[in-house]
């Protein structure tokens, strides 16, 4: 989606997206990756996760990103973490960027981050970060999360599907084939589980959607 409806979103505290607790599947699959505990993982499309915090207890370095400045500052407000914040500088970086102890954020569009200030980065989270994008600008954010992330860095990916025209996006549907099809050339990939989450999630009940998939993948960047 373009930046003016995630920043309309924010302003109107419309954040379904958000959860109140630590994703249950990064508790359950992180480990499978089996990460030294002073690696940098780097979270794209963070919002306000309290995963961040998560990865942060298991000593690891965290780095986000993220587009609306309210929601960073609220992810800091909100764990009561005191931060630095340096501005965007046009020599220097096109983001803001805030600094925490074990969690730095960018804030600002993923595609004016570049992988100097990735530099360090073995690991990589993505929950509802590819299935914030539609079919059309998906592409685009795969190639650069490619871009991004190191080669042999490791990573999680949890997406949704469900039938794309029972309901209107984001979260946009994301198929196993579509993951086969267009991240297995820059990535391995494994399919870790694959639960029906319908019961789960009122929104698409109450749309009617008919079934609904979580996925979550173990990726590791070729090369
Ligand atoms: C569906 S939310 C997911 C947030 C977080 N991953 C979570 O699990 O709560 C997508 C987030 O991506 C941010 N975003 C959208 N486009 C972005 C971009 N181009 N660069 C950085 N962040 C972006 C939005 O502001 C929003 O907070």
């Amino acid at each position: 989606m373009e930046p003016d409806f995630w920043h309309s979103k924010w302003n109107a505290e419309q954040i379904g997206f958000h959860l109140s607790e630590v994703n249950p599947l990064l508790i359950k699959h992180w480990s499978m990756l089996d990460l030294a505990q002073d690696c940098q993982v780097f979270v794209p499309l963070c919002g306000k996760s309290l995963d961040l915090c998560y990865l942060a207890e298991l000593g690891h370095k965290v780095v986000g990103c993220e587009l609306n400045q309210t929601a960073v500052e609220q992810f800091f407000a909100e764990n009561s973490f005191a931060y630095l914040m340096t501005p965007a500088n046009e020599s220097i970086s096109e983001l803001n960027r805030f600094d925490a102890r074990d969690i730095t954020l960018y804030q600002g569009d993923l595609f004016s981050l570049t992988s100097e200030e990735l530099s360090g980065v073995d690991a990589f989270y993505d929950r509802a970060a590819l299935i914030a994008w539609p079919e059309a600008m998906r592409l685009a954010y795969v190639e650069k999360l490619t871009e991004l992330l190191p080669p042999k860095s490791v990573g999680l990916l949890v997406t949704l599907d469900y039938p794309q025209e029972a309901l209107k996006g984001p979260p946009f549907a994301v198929s196993n084939d579509w993951v086969m099809a267009n991240m297995a050339d820059d990535f391995e990939l494994e399919l870790l589980s694959c639960e029906d989450v319908l019961n789960e999630n009122p929104r698409f009940i109450n749309k009617q959607v008919p079934w609904l998939t979580e996925s979550v993948y173990q990726l590791k960047r070729r090369g």
